[in-house]
């Protein structure tokens, strides 16, 4: 998102700045010689004497207009400071090629100096390129799909790490997406919503659109809980934050609503909300799914809670945030572990995997995909969104499938 802001701004820039660099030059009365190629003036100096300007195309290179700062005009008026050409490549150069080019046809400015004819449309080819790419790169909504072999039947679609990514307005060609992958139940691990760029506007959309599609079940991430924090402070003040988390038997995000300060506060509001829309915060809790599946909700920085599954005959479903953790969700007797956190290594390397966790440790074990945990097996979303880093490079965003069903 800070990349597609900055892209935004310079484009937006070099475009204006083009633009208000013309008009300071029709004010130094450099309008025509912009658009008519300069001819030799036969005059008392001879043949091929440039004009004042002292540039074949009425525009030298200091200032782009030749006129000094504080000389006159070819009006007689007061010349305007031009912008340097230097600064108009520049621009170019660090991101606002397309801008700069758009700028350059429609004002029709530097149109006739090699220097930006041979230049600016190359970057902006280049970066043009380059920003396309990453749009693909972020914005391709991909699938995977696994099976799982139990006697329970079921398709399970899994959400992770949306980060109040954008994909259509309210989410909804991430929610059309979903509905095609005909899903019985959405597990989402966390981090719908970006602590550092919140949007629970937006996370609302998508539970109150991802409801309609199935049922759906949510863990929190360390950014849902990192507002979960902020919230109870909000509610309680500092001192007494710690005293209510470590209270939250059933799972902060459990405790924050049923909680009358809590619930006024924005994060608090917002749990609230979609949990009247029908979403099940999983954190700390059971739920049951049909007659043969049991879920439960490991909420994160937290140990996990004993749930007393160990001889339930039914296939046992853990969510949780962070599969760092894989040790303890082998002992908790789930059979099937679904969890996200990494981003896929954000940066994926042919050959080698992913490259970057978000606390930025390099090539995290846990990046994506499935994971054979001995007793159970487990299931890491590459995510959807970006956090501290703003880009992915070759990995996709991506809705987890899983089939579970008996082989044939
Ligand atoms: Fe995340």
């Amino acid at each position: 998102m800070i990349i597609a802001i900055y892209l935004t701004f310079i484009n937006l820039y070099a475009f204006f700045v083009y633009g208000l660099d013309k008009h300071k030059a029709v004010k130094n009365g450099e309008k025509e010689s912009e658009r008519v190629p300069s001819v030799s003036v036969r005059g008392k100096s001879g043949p091929g004497r440039r004009g004042r300007s002292g540039s074949r195309s009425g525009e030298g290179d200091r200032g782009s207009s030749g006129v000094r700062p504080g000389g006159r005009s070819h009006t007689g008026r007061s010349a305007v400071r031009r912008v340097p050409e230097s600064t108009l490549i520049a621009l170019a150069v660090i991101g606002g090629g397309p801008g700069a080019f758009l700028g350059m046809t429609v004002f029709r400015h530097k149109t006739q100096k090699k220097k930006f004819t041979r230049t600016v449309p190359a970057l902006a080819v280049l970066w043009g390129a380059f920003i396309v790419f990453c749009l693909y790169q972020n914005f391709h909504l991909t699938v995977t799909e696994y099976k799982y072999e139990a006697d329970a039947e079921c398709t399970i679609v899994q959400i992770s790490d949306l980060h109040n990514q954008f994909f259509g307005y309210n989410e909804g060609a991430l929610l059309k997406k979903i509905k095609k992958c005909g899903p019985d139940m959405i597990l989402v691990t966390g981090d719908v919503v970006d602590s550092g760029k919140t949007d629970l506007r937006l996370a609302k959309a998508f539970f109150k659109g991802a409801v309609k599609i199935a049922p759906v079940y949510y863990v929190s991430g360390n950014h849902d809980y990192a507002l979960m924090e902020e919230c109870v402070r909000d509610a309680y003040g500092e001192k007494k934050m710690y005293d209510f988390i470590s209270g939250a038997d059933a799972g902060l995000m459990n405790a924050i609503v049923g909680d009358e300060k809590c619930v006024k506060q924005s994060f608090g509001a917002f749990l609230k909300d979609i949990q009247d829309a029908g979403v099940v915060l999983l954190d700390g809790k059971t739920a049951e799914f049909g007659d043969g599946i049991i879920l439960a909700g490991a909420y994160d920085n937290s140990n996990l809670a004993e749930y007393g599954w160990e001889d339930d005959p039914r296939l046992k479903i853990l969510l949780s945030h962070d599969p760092g953790m894989a040790e303890s969700y082998k002992q908790s007797g789930a059979d099937l572990v679904f969890a996200g956190h990494y981003h896929g290594g954000q940066i994926v390397i042919p050959g080698k995997g992913g490259l970057l966790s978000p606390n930025l440790t390099f090539y995290p074990k846990y990046c994506g995909g499935e994971y054979d945990l001995g007793s159970a097996s487990m299931i890491v979303s590459r995510g959807l969104g970006n956090s501290a880093l703003p880009l992915r490079i070759n990995n996709y965003p991506e809705i987890v499938v899983v089939k579970v069903g008996k082989t044939e």
